[in-house]
């Protein structure tokens, strides 16, 4: 595989575990406000990215290519409230999708087609993942007025939230 490919796909192995990490972050944070139906679906959403790193760790290992783990960052651990939480998760689900676009153009630049389909699937994830920030930060600032029995309403919903194995890995 390419070089630059390789290491490519190795930092987006380490920004999704970043990703989860974040996510845990912010469970614990709407955890300790007694959120626990968002902090639920934070704690999935993190799930989920530990998913998403397995992913590329499977794509590099099966290709016979080096899988190099760098050192994940500390994530934010102060929000000014509930709005700020799902603010800054969507946020960073549009950095990831840039990083993700970056990715298959490179895949594309070194012809490497394995790597591109497999960061295809990405490419519609990441359509999700930002649709899914975006739908709870709406809902969140709808609330804006009335937030007490609304929110709470709200945390039980989320509350329901379950896993499901992305398909890349149920496929396997
Ligand atoms: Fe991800
Ligand atoms: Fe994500």
């Amino acid at each position: 595989m390419d070089k630059k490919l390789v290491e490519a796909l190795n930092r987006q192995l380490v920004a999704e575990y970043y990703s989860g990490y974040l996510y845990l972050q912010m469970a614990a944070w709407l955890e300790r406000r007694n959120l626990k139906g968002f902090a639920h679906w934070m704690k999935i959403q993190a799930r989920e990215e530990a998913c998403h790193a397995s992913i590329f760790f499977n794509h590099l290992a099966s290709r016979g290519a080096e899988v190099v783990l760098d050192k994940i960052d500390a994530p934010p651990n102060a929000f000014k409230d509930i709005a700020d939480v799902f603010e800054a998760t969507l946020e960073h689900e549009r950095s990831v999708s840039r990083s993700i676009d970056r990715l298959v153009e490179l895949a594309f630049e070194v012809k490497d087609h394995a790597a591109r389909i497999l960061i295809e699937w990405f490419v519609t994830e990441q359509i999700e993942e930002e649709a899914s920030a975006s739908e709870i930060l709406e809902k969140i600032r709808i609330l804006g007025k009335e937030p007490g029995p609304a929110l709470l309403a709200m945390d039980s919903s989320l509350a329901g939230r379950a896993f499901s194995l992305p398909a890349p890995l149920a496929e396997k």
